[in-house]
């Protein structure tokens, strides 16, 4: 690396040791900032250090499938992906970032452990999502969410991972797709999703959030 180079990256880290806006958005507009600084001193504000978030009103990102994230941020950057919470938080936050970046957050995401979430729910509703997951809806048509996602949830290439996603975050998803077109590759779950009844939702969202630990 250049001397001026690294001379970039250590303003940009001294700069956002802060947590004012002014600096953050000065970090996010600057290509030479590593993936890796912005994703623990940015990202990290919303979706935990090392992609697990506290709060279900940010997904989890830690072993997601590359191909999937790096799909969702040229969404939220070519605004693309409309859905009400990526529009609001993730839209400006992905405005500067360049297809390097996106790649290096994206693997520096796949390569995190997920965290163990806790078990929300009872038996009843576990074996209930477990059974959607596994054999979908058979007379409604709905199709075994694991054909696509993988036996343990854990998705592969375009197909992301649900394993350990906040319930929250997965029923809000699932009524964007059965209600919207606001995600631009939403056309197979809209179809999957069609059918589920609210409480086919709750209970698939509560089995997924406990994966692997059911
Ligand atoms: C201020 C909070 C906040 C910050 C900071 C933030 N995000 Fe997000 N992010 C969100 C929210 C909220 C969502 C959910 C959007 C939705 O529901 O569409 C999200 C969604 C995502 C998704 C889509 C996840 C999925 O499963 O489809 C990716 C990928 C992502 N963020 C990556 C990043 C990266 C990389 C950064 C740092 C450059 C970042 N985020 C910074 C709030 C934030
Ligand atoms: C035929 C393949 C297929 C099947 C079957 C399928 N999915 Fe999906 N799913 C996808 C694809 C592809 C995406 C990514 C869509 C995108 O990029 O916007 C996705 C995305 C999702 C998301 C959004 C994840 C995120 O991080 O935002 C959720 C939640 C989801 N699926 C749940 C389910 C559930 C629950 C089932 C079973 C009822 C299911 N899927 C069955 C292909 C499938």
């Amino acid at each position: 690396m250049k001397s001026a180079t690294l001379a970039l990256v250590a303003a940009a880290v001294v700069l956002s040791a802060g947590c004012s806006h002014p600096q953050r958005s000065r970090d996010l507009a600057n290509p030479a900032v590593s993936a890796t600084t912005m994703a623990q001193q940015v990202c990290s504000n919303c979706h935990g250090m090392t992609g697990s978030s506290v709060s279900p009103n940010f997904p989890n990102l830690a072993g997601q499938q590359e191909a999937y994230f790096v799909a969702q941020l040229e969404g939220f950057r070519s605004h693309r992906r409309s859905d009400p919470a990526g529009f609001e938080y993730m839209w400006g936050l992905s405005r500067s970032l360049t297809d390097d970046q996106i790649k290096g957050l994206a693997t520096y995401y796949a390569n995190q452990a997920p965290e163990a979430q806790p078990i929300e729910g009872d038996r009843g509703r576990f074996e209930a999502g477990k059974a959607i997951f596994s054999g979908g809806v058979a007379d409604k048509g709905v199709p075994a969410c694991k054909t696509c996602h993988g036996a343990e949830g854990k998705g592969d290439a375009t197909f992301p991972r649900l394993a350990g996603q906040h319930a929250d975050y997965v029923m809000k998803q699932l009524l964007v797709f059965q209600r919207t077109d606001e995600r631009p590759e939403g056309g197979v779950m809209k179809s999957v999703a069609h059918e589920l009844t609210a409480q086919d939702i709750r209970n698939v969202a509560a089995y997924l959030q406990a994966l692997p630990r059911l």
